[in-house]
């Protein structure tokens, strides 16, 4: 039987505090929860960040990832949480990690670091069509942050 796979696209707005270094040292250990946490419930995604937001895929069976998501939007370091996809999907897009890394701050990816949680809800398809593809592509080029 082929397992059904439910998946989460959404963004907010990082509500952390203090120097980039601090906020990085915040998503390490966001990271490290996730990877303890994900693998057990079947979840897999991919989480990026900068420093006025975050997006995250999660996907894995529909009730661990809804009460993982749950649990996701009561956390304060970050707020205004919105859901620009979920449903059934066909396969996974990150199987290989329990919660990979993309960096959005690097170089060639600057403009997309850029784009701001506003205008990114103005068009919500547009949007997670965009952070979908940014996200694979971001942790494809990446291996520093992938392994689970
Ligand atoms: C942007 C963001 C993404 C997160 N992603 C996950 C995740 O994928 N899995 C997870 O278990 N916790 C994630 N967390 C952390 C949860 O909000 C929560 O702190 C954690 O699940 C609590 O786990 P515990 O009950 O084992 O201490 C995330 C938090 C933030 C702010």
């Amino acid at each position: 039987m082929t397992e059904d796979i439910y998946r989460i696209l959404y963004c907010s707005r990082n509500s952390l505090s203090g120097s980039i270094e601090q906020q990085k040292t915040e998503i390490a250990k966001i990271l490290a929860k996730s990877r303890a946490n994900n693998p057990a419930r079947g979840i897999t995604g991919a989480l990026m960040f900068n420093s006025g937001f975050f997006a995250q895929v999660l996907e894995g069976p529909l009730e661990q990832v809804e009460r993982t998501f749950e649990t996701i939007q009561r956390d304060m370091r970050h707020d205004d949480i919105s859901v620009l996809q979920c449903g059934n999907v066909p396969q996974r897009d990150f199987p290989e990690w329990s919660m990979a890394y993309a960096k959005a701050d690097s170089g060639e990816t600057e403009s997309l670091a850029d784009l701001n949680l506003a205008e990114l809800l103005e068009n919500q398809s547009t949007a997670a069509a965009e952070i979908s593809n940014l996200l694979r592509s971001l942790v494809v080029q990446d291996d520093e942050y992938t392994c689970v």
